[in-house]
C-alpha cells in the first residue's frame, strides 16, 4: 500500500464525543416545527383508538381540548383537525362540509375560545363529508374540478369565520389556491394563511388515515376507486415543481409535500425552488410502519422515529405534520441523542 499523504483528513475527529457531535450537528428539529394532526368525533368524553395507529384516537371536542393543552405544555402549539363524521351525515354532495355548525367548525371555535394562542389548521377537501370518499364532487365517473373549487372556497370562508388560523387545501384540484385566497380576502379573512398540499401523491400510506375517518373512496360503477386523477403519480418529481410554481403564484403561504419519507427528493426539490416555507406530512402509514416494527421488537421506536423526522427536516422541511409530535417533543426535552 502506498504511503498516504499526511496530515490525513480524519472526519471521525468531529464524531468522537457527544458534545462535539452536538456542536457540529447540522439539523436541529425542535417541537416548534411540528404540527399534531387530531381526529374529531361527536359526543362527550369519547375516545376511540385508531386500530393501525397506536397512540392515536378519535376524540370528542372536550378530549381534544385536553390533548391540545397537553401538547402546548410540551411545546407543540399547532394542530391539524380532521373530522370523523357519523356515516349518516355523509352524502354524495358532501353537503355537511358547508354546515357552519358541523363538527369541524364547532371544534375550531372551542379550541380558539379555550386556547387562543393555539394555531388551528383546517383541512379543505370533501372526503370526510362525502359518502363516495372523494375529495371532490363526482359526476359520471369523474371528479369535477371547477365545481369542487367553488365548494372548497366556501368551506375555507366557513373555517375562517370559525377562527381557523390556517386553511390547508388537501384536495389537489387545479386553481383552488387562487380561488380560496380570493374568497378569504373578500370575506375579510386576509390574515388567514394557506398551506397548500402542493405535491400530494396518490399513496398507499394513507391507509390507516382512511380507516380512522372511514373515508376510503368507494369503488362503484360510476365512481373511481382511487384518487389517481387528482393526486400525483409516485414516479413524478418535475411535476411537483410545476405545482409549486402555480401554488406560489396563486398566493399560497406554505407549500406541502405528502407523504414525506418516500418523497424526500421532492421536499428537497421544492426547498430549492422557492423561498416559501416548506411543510411535509409524515402520514398515517409512515407512523404505522415505525410503530408496528417497534411493537414487534424489530427496531427501536424512539431512534427510528427520530431518524425519520430529522431526515425529513434535513431534506428541507421547515414544518412537519406528524402523529408523533408529542412523543418527539417529550424525547426532545429529555435531550435526544
Ligand atoms: C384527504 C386527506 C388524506 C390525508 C389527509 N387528508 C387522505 C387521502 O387523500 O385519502 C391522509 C393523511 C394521513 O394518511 O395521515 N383530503
Amino acid at each position: 500500500m502506498p504511503e498516504l499523504p499526511r496530515p490525513w483528513s480524519r472526519p471521525r475527529r468531529l464524531r468522537r464525543t457527544a458534545v462535539i457531535r452536538r456542536m457540529v450537528r447540522e439539523t436541529r428539529l425542535t417541537p416548534d416545527s411540528l404540527v399534531l394532526p387530531l381526529f374529531l368525533i361527536d359526543g362527550d368524553n369519547r375516545s376511540q383508538p385508531v386500530g393501525a395507529m397506536p397512540g392515536q384516537a378519535r376524540l370528542s371536542i372536550d378530549l381534544v381540548l385536553a390533548r391540545c393543552h397537553e401538547a402546548l405544555q410540551c411545546g407543540v402549539g399547532a394542530f391539524a383537525l380532521f373530522p370523523a363524521l357519523d356515516p349518516a351525515l355523509k352524502t354524495p354532495d358532501a353537503g355537511e362540509a358547508l354546515n357552519p355548525a358541523n363538527l369541524l367548525c364547532r371544534a375550531v371555535r372551542a379550541i380558539k375560545a379555550a386556547i387562543p394562542e393555539a394555531c388551528v389548521i383546517t383541512d379543505i377537501a370533501l372526503d370526510p363529508y362525502s359518502s363516495l370518499g372523494h375529495d371532490g364532487l363526482v359526476r359520471n365517473g369523474s371528479i369535477l374540478n371547477d365545481e369542487t373549487v367553488d365548494v372548497l372556497s366556501q368551506m375555507a370562508v366557513l373555517h375562517a369565520e370559525a377562527g381557523a388560523d390556517i386553511v390547508a387545501p388537501s384536495d389537489m384540484m387545479d386553481g383552488r389556491v387562487a380561488a380560496i385566497r380570493a374568497a378569504l380576502d373578500s370575506a375579510d379573512a386576509t390574515d388567514v394563511a394557506i398551506i397548500s398540499y402542493t405535491a400530494k401523491y396518490a399513496s398507499a400510506f394513507y391507509g390507516p388515515f382512511r380507516d380512522a375517518l372511514d373515508s376510503a373512496p368507494v369503488a362503484a360503477e360510476d365512481v373511481p376507486g382511487d384518487k389517481k386523477t387528482y393526486q400525483m403519480d409516485t414516479a413524478n418529481a418535475r411535476e411537483a415543481s410545476i405545482e409549486a410554481m402555480l401554488d406560489e403564484d396563486e398566493g399560497a403561504d406554505i407549500l406541502m409535500v405528502k407523504p414525506a419519507l418516500p418523497y424526500l427528493d421532492v421536499i428537497n426539490r421544492l426547498r430549492r425552488a422557492t423561498e416559501l416555507p416548506i411543510a411535509a406530512y409524515q402520514v398515517s402509514g409512515e407512523y404505522a410502519m415505525v410503530k408496528a416494527a417497534a411493537a414487534n421488537g424489530w427496531l427501536d421506536e424512539r431512534a427510528g422515529m427520530n431518524e425519520a423526522l430529522v431526515g425529513i427536516a434535513r431534506a428541507g422541511a421547515d414544518v412537519i405534520f406528524t402523529y408523533a409530535a408529542l412523543d418527539y417533543a417529550r424525547w426532545w426535552r429529555e435531550n435526544l441523542p
